[in-house]
């Protein structure tokens, strides 16, 4: 067995030990960040966008350990938010979906089940603004978030398989109107932009978690990486790939090399050193553009660097096995430094992020 497989055997192990206590002790709850390491508690959301990430750690575990438990704790969760379909609230439909009734789908090939995926691309298609061709972030009709690289995905999706064309054109202008105007020349990303509601003119970039309007916030550069390459997966289009690819190189650049970032690479003085959830979005986001990108040495070095990262994050300093009372499994993520929310804590799609690039090493490792 090699190092790698044993540490990674030893957090889906510990993983299942946290994921079964915090289901059968806070039955129904859907936590988002940990505070001082515990789950429950009654700190700002900010936003409704987690609800996907315990039910998708749940089909990972069921994936992997075939146990009717997980299966039944799986559909639980997912069976939750279905009503959360045609949730227009939010710019989070892929994270809540492909997390979960994705995962379902794949593994059973239920129609209904991939009906509600397809009504979750749809509604998330209704936020398109035809005046700057973007999806409009949670926040207002003027603001587009990086974090919807990670949402379109599941537009795409719903065109592909219902062979709408303009949801698929609508998908596609997002990505490129998200390129023009996030995607900086070094291959850093904006958090937020500001257009013109009238005119459809971009005005500004702009941040909600980073340290400035002209840094680069980690989490949503990962975001970006990751996005971007899922929407070449859908698209073919070179422009997707070669912009995944340029956020690639401005994180492994600019990242220590233990693979983790912290909060935003130009805060002078971080809330914390390290925001891990960034690190696992990472390390999935490299794991796809490794199969994606045409040339063997990118390749390469996308896959050293996303193993590199788990080699990092499945020491105890990240993996709470070593950290009595604590409830999340991987420590030293941040949710929103300038609110103070779950600053150095357990946050729910960290966890997720970590388990999804977990099972990725694993299947091709073995
Ligand atoms: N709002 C999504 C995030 O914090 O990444």
């Amino acid at each position: 067995m090699t190092n790698l497989t044993f540490k990674i055997n030893r957090a889906f192990d510990f993983a299942a030990q946290q994921l079964r206590r915090l289901i059968e002790t806070q039955p129904d709850y859907f936590p988002m960040y940990t505070q001082n390491g515990k789950w429950k508690h009654g700190g700002e959301a900010w936003t409704n966008w987690c609800e996907g990430f315990l039910g998708g750690q749940l089909w990972l575990l069921y994936e992997r350990t075939r146990e009717d438990y997980w299966r039944a704790q799986a559909e639980h969760y997912s069976r939750l938010i279905e009503h959360r379909r045609t949730d227009r609230n939010v710019h989070d439909l892929g994270f809540l979906f492909w997390s979960t009734y994705k995962r379902w789908y794949d593994l059973t090939g239920d129609p209904a089940i991939k009906k509600v995926v397809v009504q979750a691309g749809q509604t998330m298609g209704l936020r398109f603004k035809a005046r700057g061709q973007y999806l409009r972030s949670f926040v207002a009709d003027e603001s587009l978030f990086i974090d919807i690289m990670m949402n379109v995905g599941i537009i795409f999706y719903a065109a592909q398989q219902t062979g709408d064309a303009d949801l698929l054109r609508k998908a596609t202008q997002h990505c490129l109107t998200t390129r023009k105007y996030f995607v900086r020349g070094d291959g850093s990303t904006s958090h937020e932009g500001i257009f013109d509601l009238n005119t459809g003119e971009f005005l500004r970039q702009t941040t909600h978690q980073g340290y400035r309007n002209d840094s680069s916030w980690a989490r949503g550069l990962t975001w970006a990486l990751y996005g971007f390459g899922t929407a070449y997966s859908f698209t073919r289009d070179a422009r997707l790939l070669q912009t995944a690819e340029a956020c690639a190189n401005f994180y492994i650049e600019r990242t220590p090399a233990n693979g983790v970032p912290p909060n935003d690479w130009d805060e002078p003085n971080p809330g914390s050193r390290y925001e891990s959830s960034a690190a696992a979005i990472a390390a999935g986001g490299l794991w796809n553009l490794a199969q994606l990108t045409g040339d063997a040495a990118r390749a390469r070095l996308y896959r050293d660097y996303a193993l590199t990262i788990l080699d990092t994050l499945t020491e105890p300093e990240f993996l709470a096995i070593d950290t009595p009372g604590w409830e999340g499994i991987l420590k030293h993520g941040c949710y929103h430094q300038r609110k103070g929310l779950g600053v150095d804590e357990s946050v729910m799609w960290g966890e997720y992020f970590f388990l999804e690039a977990l099972s990725k090493a694993e299947r091709a490792v073995n």
